[in-house]
């Protein structure tokens, strides 16, 4: 029996519901050697800002019980060589890709989806955990105003299929994620990182040694996390939801979609298990042609009951 595990979110069409989440999966090809990127649904690239940025010094990963805190700071090439260097070789490979974007400002934001426009780029998603600097660096996507405004200036310059990805760093999500709708968003993705401390702590000849790595936390820790936020999403919008946080195995999945997700995206997990989503996609398939469902359509009906 053909399984049809497509996911149609009218302006694209998805061959399935599995993608990389940003950040963790390079530009493209980087994963050539363990995955057919072919086989999932897409890959959401690294964030591209206007500029290239270099990103933070110092320590930018610290690993804990079930999870990874990162400040990475968003190093990337810069949307310029992005187009010249990155996107001919996506389009070579006909791997569909989702563009993450960040900004400092709304102007660079406006800047970067009128470029995607013009290049004709099929999907972006916005990062707005990004620090406005005009406004003494909140973060966007942590005022419902701001945020509104965010969307809405986007939204006038780039037509295809946006996704705003929110923060879980707030104590309202349904306002965000009702401006994001309401801004005129195709869908919603959550969730970006949790903010988190590592401490690293050494007691030698009788001093302690301490230093901080303070970032964003992921990986399994954040599920549970990630999966109340995307039930309090879907709860609140009518658009599409795409669940990230602490996918592991295709069980997560259809705790993500029992929750509201309409496909979800594979972070962290992809460090430690390079083919992770490969082994998911087989085992999502696997389930529904053992327990005859045809569609995704179906199983997520069906877990939704
Ligand atoms: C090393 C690293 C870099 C990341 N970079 C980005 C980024 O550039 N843009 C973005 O929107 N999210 C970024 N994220 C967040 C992930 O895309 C994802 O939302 C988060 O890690 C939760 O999913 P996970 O638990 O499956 O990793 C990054 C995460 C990690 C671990």
């Amino acid at each position: 029996m053909g399984i049809d595990l497509s996911v149609n979110f009218n302006k694209i069409k998805l061959k399935n519901p599995i993608l990389t989440a940003s950040g963790t999966y390079g530009y493209n090809t980087e994963f050539d050697d363990f995955i057919d990127i072919n086989k999932l649904g897409g890959i959401v690239t690294k964030a591209i800002s206007l500029k290239p940025r270099l990103g933070n010094e110092g320590d930018r990963l610290f690993e804990t019980e079930c999870g990874l805190i990162n400040r990475i700071g968003l190093e990337n090439v810069g949307i310029e060589k992005f187009l010249e260097v990155k996107k001919p070789v996506l389009d070579e490979n006909n791997i569909f890709y989702i563009l993450n974007i960040a900004g400092n400002s709304f102007d660079e934001y406006f800047k970067l989806a009128h470029i995607c426009e013009k290049e004709n780029i099929k999907a972006i998603e916005i990062n707005v955990s990004c620090p406005n600097v005009k406004s003494g660096c909140l973060e966007f996507g942590t005022d419902p105003k701001t945020l509104y405004k965010l969307v809405k200036g986007i939204r006038k310059r780039y037509k295809s299929f946006l996704i705003i990805k929110l923060t879980p760093n707030v104590s309202d999500i349904e306002s965000l994620a009702l401006a994001v709708q309401k801004g005129g968003a195709d869908a919603i993705s959550a969730i970006n990182t949790v903010k988190g401390l590592g401490v690293k702590l050494d007691y030698i000849n009788n001093k302690f040694t301490k230093s901080f790595v303070q970032g964003g936390l992921s990986g399994k820790c954040i599920k549970p996390v990630a999966l109340s936020m995307v039930k309090r999403i879907k709860e609140a919008v009518t658009i599409p939801v795409i669940g990230i946080g602490g996918i592991s195995n295709y069980k997560d999945v259809l705790e993500f979609m029992c929750v509201g997700a309409d496909a979800v995206q594979i972070g962290t997990e992809n460090f430690t298990n390079p083919n992770v989503t490969e082994i998911i996609l087989k085992d999502l398939e696997n389930f529904m042609r053992e327990n005859n469902f045809e569609t995704l359509e179906d199983l997520k009906r069906s877990l939704r009951l």
